[in-house]
């Protein structure tokens, strides 16, 4: 039996910021994850960082390699119809910036700092099942190592991801849940190749949306929307190759340059929103309580703002015993998400391929981009929610 004052579960984004944040302020928490430390180290997903997740990550201290090693873009281009059309958005919000840093890099550095402080972190330890949620010292039973046990905590936060027990364990009807799945999933391949762009690249193509990231200056990121359920077998790398070549062209001769592929995945399109985000002393925050379709980045970046404001409340609370903050987390929280989750809709919407038998749709999309490209309102609207909201409070770090 393990007793502490926050039981945070789950080693993702979410829950290794938490930790972190927790630790500064003097707050004592035990972090399980099911799975190994290399496995969570190694899994590729998130790329981009928000102006506000840097902010954060700078101000608690975790960023230092992300300073060296990030690659900060004050642009991203949208390609359509063979033309590119470059959106500016550090000129657009006044100068606000992403930086391209993979989420695994920002995991590594987070379980770094907590191993170098010595402070509790379980592997390949799984939540099995949550108790007395409704009383003042709730308890996660996990398996430790084969064993049964349990953490003793005065709150839960459930950071366990799109797919964990703590969503689950809020009670029949004391939450409702909003969700949408798209007709479409994205194929992801790391490939050993120099990124054949400066900045990134959405591609709206009546073959399907492309996207073209990156990971370092020798390291490629691309996606290209697939059908939903597709096997990967069915993607040869020269398929992968030849596919992302079409969708990626452009009239003024540019050309995508293949490498080997060191990975690559399928992940389904859809969005989900918890509400509330709370249930008595369980907190869910990042995936556990919401995903967005991936086309506007903001994953990553909504479960860096729950937390940043999870962990503030917490902080108050033990400070001076003051719930109010815990209290307005769920509702504070879930402005930003429906902000993030209008925006995702709507790039989606506007890059991907519905129906491929619908024509006035693809022309429709090609007017709102050729709209975009000659609207400087319209292009400082995409940055300013590209480039994300201010994270509040953050002009007074911990
Ligand atoms: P997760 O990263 O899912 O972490 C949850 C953790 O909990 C996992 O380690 C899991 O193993 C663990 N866990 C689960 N169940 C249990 C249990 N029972 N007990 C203990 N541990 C458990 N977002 C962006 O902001 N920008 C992007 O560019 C972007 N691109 C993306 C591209 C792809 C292909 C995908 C799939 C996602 C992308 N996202 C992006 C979304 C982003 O990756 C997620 O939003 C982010 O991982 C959320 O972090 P999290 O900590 O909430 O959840
Ligand atoms: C990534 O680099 O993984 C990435 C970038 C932008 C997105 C999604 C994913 O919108």
């Amino acid at each position: 039996m393990i007793r502490t004052q926050v039981g945070i579960i789950g080693a993702g984004p979410a829950g290794l910021l938490l930790a972190h944040l927790l630790r500064r302020q003097g707050i004592d928490s035990v972090v399980i994850e099911a799975r190994s430390r290399r496995h969570v180290e190694e899994r590729v997903r998130a790329g981009v960082l928000e102006q506000g997740t840097v902010d954060l990550l700078n101000a608690a201290g975790a960023g230092e390699r992300m300073r060296r090693q990030g690659l900060v873009h004050h642009g991203i281009e949208l390609r359509f119809a063979g033309r590119r059309h470059r959106i500016d958005l550090f000129e657009l919000t006044g100068g606000r910036a992403i930086t391209v840093y993979g989420q695994h890099e920002v995991v590594k550095d987070l379980i770094a700092l907590r191993v170098e402080a010595g402070a509790p972190i379980l592997f390949e330890a799984a939540a099995e099942g949550l108790d007395g949620l409704d009383g003042d010292r709730p308890r996660i039973r996990f398996e430790n190592h084969g064993e049964p046990d349990e953490i003793i905590c005065d709150f839960i936060a459930g950071c366990d991801g799109f797919h964990g027990v703590s969503r689950a364990a809020m009670p029949a009807g004391s939450a409702r849940h909003f969700g949408k799945v798209y007709p479409f999933a994205w194929l992801g391949i790391l490939a050993a190749t120099p990124p054949a762009s400066d900045e990134l690249v959405y591609a709206h193509h009546e073959r399907g949306f492309a996207l073209l990231s990156m990971r370092s200056p020798e390291i490629s990121r691309l996606y290209l929307q697939c059908r939903p359920g597709e096997d990967l077998a069915a993607w040869p790398d020269e398929r992968i190759w030849d596919e992302l070549g079409t969708r990626l062209e452009t009239s003024d001769g540019f050309r995508l340059v293949d490498g080997p592929v060191l990975q690559k995945s399928i992940a389904a399109v859809r969005s989900h929103v918890t509400e509330p985000m709370r249930y008595g002393r369980l907190f869910l925050a990042g995936d556990a309580a919401h995903i967005v379709p991936p086309t506007g980045a903001k994953g990553l970046n909504l479960a860096a703002a729950d937390v940043w404001l999870l962990s503030r409340a917490l902080a108050r609370y033990y400070r001076s015993g003051s719930s109010d903050l815990l209290d307005g987390y769920s509702e504070t929280c879930l402005r930003r998400v429906w902000r993030a989750q209008h925006f995702s809709w709507w790039m989606t919407s506007m890059l991907h391929r519905f129906d491929p038998g619908d024509g006035f749709e693809f022309r429709r999309q090609l007017g709102e981009l050729d709209n975009l490209a000659g609207s400087r309102a319209a292009s400082t609207n995409l940055a300013e929610n590209y480039a994300g909201l201010p994270l509040d409070g953050l002009e007074h770090p911990t």
